[in-house]
């Protein structure tokens, strides 16, 4: 691909990207196979399908995989494509089936993938050799990923480092209490780059703003001696409290990042008000545990605090479409109506987001624009959006050194 090859000889550090990176179909296609198909994408949480049978779709690209319950309870991750002409199997996004009942001439599967009837296939045919083919799926402390590589990347980094820091939130313990679905109008590197920087923080999210400081992203030089103090005290305090705050910053290139920040003095939670919107979650005691921030590269960033999380998942659909779902939990025994009420839990971050999404299709048309090319980035802001471009950037390079016709000797 030579297109891509230039492209990346034009980039620039410390830039944004040429327009191309955003806009051009077959980086689209490369990134789909290079980054969405060939590493562990965050598909939901696992109490989101708590009974046998639950079961919810997800898209990537042309795959689409059905992540369902199954009577043991075990999770697991089936490609959504029929063993018997390849219809597609699951056409809703949720649901719960005793079966998994193929639309086209209903062949049977049972949720863990075996194929339990075939009608009218003779008497030779072996039921035993069309089971469901299975993509790879792990559990880190209630988060459930997913990768439909044969050959998926080495999960442990990721979870040695998210489960001693969110197991004590008790989100295998958790329910929905509120989900919102978006069709963002920007590629998905602008929504995770926007989400790399709080640089536009103040200004475009001031509930955002009441319970958090704008500081605390790596790279982000901003903070003064007061924050860096309170830091260090409350690091102390939680490690007293066991939560294990240990900051993890992509370490050696890897693509996740988890760190434990304090919140503005007065403020349990998220909240507008700084009161808990709900009961307290998982281990906690008091609420004492800040916010915990949890990123995994390329689609998954959430925020747990005691008494709800927020989980946000992108799905590109296509180089100026994203599909963003954000979901909040809160503890599975707490009653809606009066343990919490659903619009409250979800008040600050549904706004962020959407103040987010707004922003990031506003930076999108501009980027469309004959008028755009990479613009500096802020070496005292936005240094985090620097390495989510060589991160990403590495993973096309593969893609253009396969491109690259080899030399021949004579
Ligand atoms: S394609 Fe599924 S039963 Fe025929
Ligand atoms: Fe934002």
């Amino acid at each position: 691909m030579d297109n891509l090859t230039n492209l990346l000889q034009k980039r620039t550090p410390g830039k944004s990207l040429p327009r191309e990176f955003y806009t051009d179909e077959d980086i689209f296609a490369e990134e789909m196979e290079r980054i969405f198909h060939s590493n562990w994408l965050f598909a939901g949480a696992s109490c989101e399908i708590p009974n046998p049978g639950d079961y919810f779709t997800l898209p990537v690209g042309d795959e689409s995989l059905i992540i369902i319950r199954d009577k043991n309870g075990d999770i697991h991750a089936h490609f959504n494509v029929c063993r018997h002409r390849g219809s597609k199997i699951a056409t809703e996004e949720r649901g719960c089936a005793k079966a998994l009942v193929c639309p086209y001439h209903q062949w049977v599967y049972a949720p863990d993938g075996k194929l339990t009837n075939a009608r009218l296939m003779g008497d030779t045919f072996r039921p035993e050799e069309y089971a469901l083919r299975k993509a790879h799926i792990r559990e880190a402390a209630g988060l459930i990923f997913v990768c439909v590589s044969d050959d998926a990347p080495d999960f442990g980094p990721m979870l040695d480092a998210i489960e001693p820091q969110l197991r004590a939130h008790g989100l295998d313990n958790a329910k929905v209490a509120a989900r919102h679905n978006y069709e963002v109008r920007a590629n998905w590197k602008v929504l995770v780059e926007n989400n790399r920087e709080c640089y536009h923080c103040r200004v475009s999210h001031p509930e955002f703003c009441m319970s958090n400081y704008d500081l605390g992203l790596p790279g982000d030089t901003r903070g003064d001696a007061e924050y860096y103090s309170l830091l260090d005290s409350e690091y102390e305090r939680w490690e007293n409290l066991g939560l294990s705050p240990k900051e993890v910053n992509f370490p050696d290139g890897d693509p996740h990042r988890i760190s434990r920040l304090p919140l503005k003095e007065g403020f349990l939670t998220e909240s507008l008000d700084g009161n808990l919107v709900a009961p307290l979650m998982g281990d906690f005691e008091s609420p004492d545990g800040g916010s915990l921030r949890i990123i995994t590269l390329p689609n998954f960033w959430g925020h747990a605090n005691c008494d709800y999380a927020m989980t946000t998942r992108l799905l590109p659909i296509s180089p100026d479409l994203t599909r963003v779902e954000v979901t909040f939990f809160v503890d599975e025994e707490a009653v809606e109506g009066k343990d919490y009420d659903p619009g409250t839990v979800a008040h600050v971050w549904k706004m962020t987001s959407e103040q987010d999404w707004e922003l990031c299709e506003n930076n999108h048309a501009g980027i469309k624009s004959l008028a755009y090319e990479p613009g500096p980035f802020s070496t005292l802001t936005e240094s985090s959006v620097e390495s989510f471009v060589v991160w990403y950037l590495g993973r096309l390079e593969g893609a253009a050194r396969a491109a690259r016709p080899v030399a021949r000797s004579a």
